[in-house]
């Protein structure tokens, strides 16, 4: 089966098309590149033994988009991670991620919507649900007004994919990502943000290498056990793994909704403090770092009720803190030798 994964030489989505051939589907990848590099293509060879299928598209070109899928008529899923995902350049170019987290959307559901049937798979984000009030969150907790363009992209991206799917062949799931971190254990694929790392993880294993001085820690004054923002940190590979699950409950026809949603994380909140611990055990040095004023828009805590993920899903993550930062930083020491 042809399944269509957008965005693929991505973080997470790299991550995914190697869980989709180790499981036997044929996967046709489409990048742009603007957020990653050809490389990663071998990588996923390296692990899986199999060439992906590539094409270097922008998805904001709709006549290339039209032209793709007349070309690949055989497609049955699609699992879009293809956007663009720096929050606080979209405060500062909101246009920029409107029309690439949105366009983009539009025009596969366009081309979806020709389909006698169609799986489509969403990468939404725990940002939908602001500063929850109670923990863990689960998927019924109110949306919050977005705090940025980024996040608000991810909220109209579900309300256009459930007014599609009500009045078309597409069937959804929306999977709300909650942290993910680490990379393969292999350490052929990774996590390897260009510029400023703007997550907690790769700016822990930059420092760990020197890269960068020490770690900022924004704030340690917060409601929580330590003072530091918890979150909960998921496993990329076992992210990819739900991303799997998800399809074949969908191909399967065993979705008991048009569109449904589930919160992927751990369901355990680990504090900054507790993360760069984590990061001194498993790589056996101290990590420079030090304590500066909290940072606009980061809310004090969310991490994941994961009771219908595990139940109706069939899913549960299994690796641990440790392991997630273990492989992060084996994958970092790796990618510094290589360079
Ligand atoms: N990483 C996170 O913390 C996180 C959390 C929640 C949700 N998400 C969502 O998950 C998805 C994947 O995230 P990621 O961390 O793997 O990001 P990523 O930047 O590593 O991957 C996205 C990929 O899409 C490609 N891309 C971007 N715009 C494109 C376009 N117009 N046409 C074709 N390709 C394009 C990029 O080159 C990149 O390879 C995104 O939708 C993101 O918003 C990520």
């Amino acid at each position: 089966m042809k399944i269509l994964v957008t965005g693929g030489l991505g973080f997470i989505g790299s991550h995914t098309v190697v869980e989709l051939q180790n499981q036997g589907f044929d996967v046709l990848i489409i990048d742009d590149l603007s957020n990653t590099s050809l490389e990663v293509l071998d990588g996923i060879t390296n692990i899986t033994g199999k060439v992906p299928a590539f094409e270097k598209l922008d998805l904001r070109e709709k006549n290339k988009v039209q032209d793709f899928f007349r070309r690949h008529v055989d497609i049955v899923g699609v699992i879009h991670f293809a956007a663009s995902k720096a929050v606080g350049e979209s405060v500062e170019n909101p246009l920029l991620y409107y029309e690439n987290n949105i366009s983009t959307l539009v025009y596969l559901l366009q081309e979806l919507q020709k389909k006698e049937e169609a799986s489509f798979i969403f990468s939404s984000s725990c940002t939908v649900y602001g500063q929850a009030e109670k923990m863990p969150i689960t998927e019924n907790a109110p949306i919050q007004t977005a705090m940025s363009p980024y996040g608000n992209t991810k909220q109209i991206g579900e309300e256009i994919i459930t007014d599609t799917a009500k009045v078309t062949n597409i069937n959804a799931i929306l999977l709300r990502y909650f942290n993910p971190v680490g990379s393969h254990p292999s350490a052929e694929i990774g996590e390897l943000p260009i510029g400023v790392p703007q997550n907690l993880v790769p700016f822990i294993t930059q420092t760990g290498m020197g890269l960068r001085k020490e770690l900022s820690v924004y704030g340690d004054d917060y409601p929580t056990a330590d003072g530091t923002a918890v979150r909960d940190y998921i496993h990329v590979v076992d992210l990819a793994k739900a991303h799997v699950i998800a399809l074949q409950r969908l191909l399967n026809k065993k979705n008991l909704e048009k569109v449904e949603t589930f919160n992927l994380g751990t369901g355990t909140g680990s504090s900054v403090l507790e993360v760069i611990h984590a990061f001194e055990k498993v790589s056996g040095q101290k990590l420079p770092y030090k304590i500066v004023g909290r940072r606009e828009g980061d809310i004090t805590s969310a991490y994941a009720n994961t009771d219908k993920a595990n139940n109706v899903l069939g899913w549960k993550a299994q690796s641990t803190l440790e392991e997630a930062m273990a492989s992060a930083w084996k994958w970092e020491q790796k990618v510094r030798k290589a360079k």
